[in-house]
């Protein structure tokens, strides 16, 4: 399949797997490359430049495929070492960042310079206008489905995806609730150009994470997740488990006046906690809605190529029968 995605980012199919904390290490990101997706490693994950050049040079040795580079930038105060990672970037060879959070304008220049391709993600059509307006390539299009970071708009992508097909002309990926053959060809439909997935990618073989995650994913439903931290407008969809249902209640509890000290028991350095050691309750931890459409736990290659050959049928059979 060719679209504008493959063309600008050099791969075979229109599939990315979104940046993610604690799950987007080398060896997902090499796994999805190299069955012509396009993987990414999680910047921030890597505790310093030093340590996302290592990753970088792991993610090298296996893969030749393109591959990108997440980073998110954080609302925070005490910024993490972005000109760092960039440079960590640059010097490995890798020339595609996925941006999000925060506007990357600033670090625009030096990244255009070095030749990399700027994917933002945004949660509007607004934010992904002002991405297009900086000079980004391209946009991953993040709708209220999605795990992670939905923002504060609630706009499905139904509504998310041809709104923003209609104002963009950069192009653009469908971001949230992606899982299957369906999600690609209604995305494609919709005006996009690929799609990206988090969640999906998670529950695969590759996904050097431990098992109790991806067996919560197959177990779990689409009515399994909950949106956390609205009230300080850093709004986040998680699976639901006791930690979350302990910070809702103190949502519930203290309203307006809820800091966030008061639920950093339940949200800070939990993700090495769950991701790694596997303790499910140990906190919140991003998920999306689409795991009620995740069933099995195949290996990246079969996980792309399935969806493509479907994808393929969809096209020929199904939609071209109605005409
Ligand atoms: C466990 C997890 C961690 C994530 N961490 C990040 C992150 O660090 N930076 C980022 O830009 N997006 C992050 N995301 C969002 C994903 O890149 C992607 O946009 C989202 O998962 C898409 O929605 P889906 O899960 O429905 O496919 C994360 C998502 C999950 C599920």
């Amino acid at each position: 399949m060719k679209t504008r995605i493959t063309e600008l980012f050099g791969i075979e199919h229109p599939i990315i797997q979104g940046g993610m904390h604690f799950v987007g290490f080398a060896e997902l990101a090499a796994a999805v490359s190299n069955a012509g997706g396009l993987g990414m490693i999680t910047g921030l994950t890597q505790r310093s430049p030093e340590d996302l050049a290592k990753e970088i040079a792991k993610c090298n040795e296996l893969t030749d495929k393109p591959f990108g580079v997440n980073l998110t930038f954080l609302p925070t105060v005490s910024s993490p070492d972005y000109p760092g990672y960039i440079k960590a970037i640059i010097e490995g060879g890798v020339r595609i960042v996925e941006t999000a959070g925060r506007s990357p304008e600033k670090y625009m220049p030096a990244m255009k310079e070095a030749g990399i391709k700027v994917i933002h993600k945004c949660t509007s059509v607004r934010h992904a206008l002002k991405a297009q307006k900086i000079g980004c390539d391209a946009v991953s299009v993040d709708g209220f489905e999605c795990g992670g970071h939905p923002g504060e708009d609630d706009i499905p992508n139904m509504i998310l995806l041809p709104r923003a097909a209609d104002e963009l002309k950069i192009p653009f990926v469908a971001s949230g609730g992606m899982a299957d053959a369906r999600s690609l060809v209604a995305s494609l439909a919709m005006g996009a150009d690929g799609m990206n997935m988090g969640t999906r990618f998670i529950a695969t073989q590759e996904a050097p994470v431990h098992q109790n995650v991806k067996d919560a994913i197959v177990a779990a439903s689409e009515l399994d997740t909950r949106l956390v931290m609205r009230s300080l407008r850093n709004t986040e969809r998680v699976m639901v488990n006791p930690a979350v249902e302990r910070l809702l209640a103190k949502e519930q509890e203290l309203g307006k006046d809820l800091k966030f000290e008061d639920i950093i028991e339940e949200v800070a350095g939990v993700y090495p906690k769950i991701m790694m050691e596997g303790d499910m309750d140990a906190g919140a931890w991003s998920c999306g809605m689409v795991a009620g459409l995740i069933h099995d736990i195949p290996t990246c290659e079969e996980l792309v190529s399935t969806i493509m050959s479907d994808a393929e049928a969809l096209i020929k059979e199904r939609l071209s029968n109605f005409l």
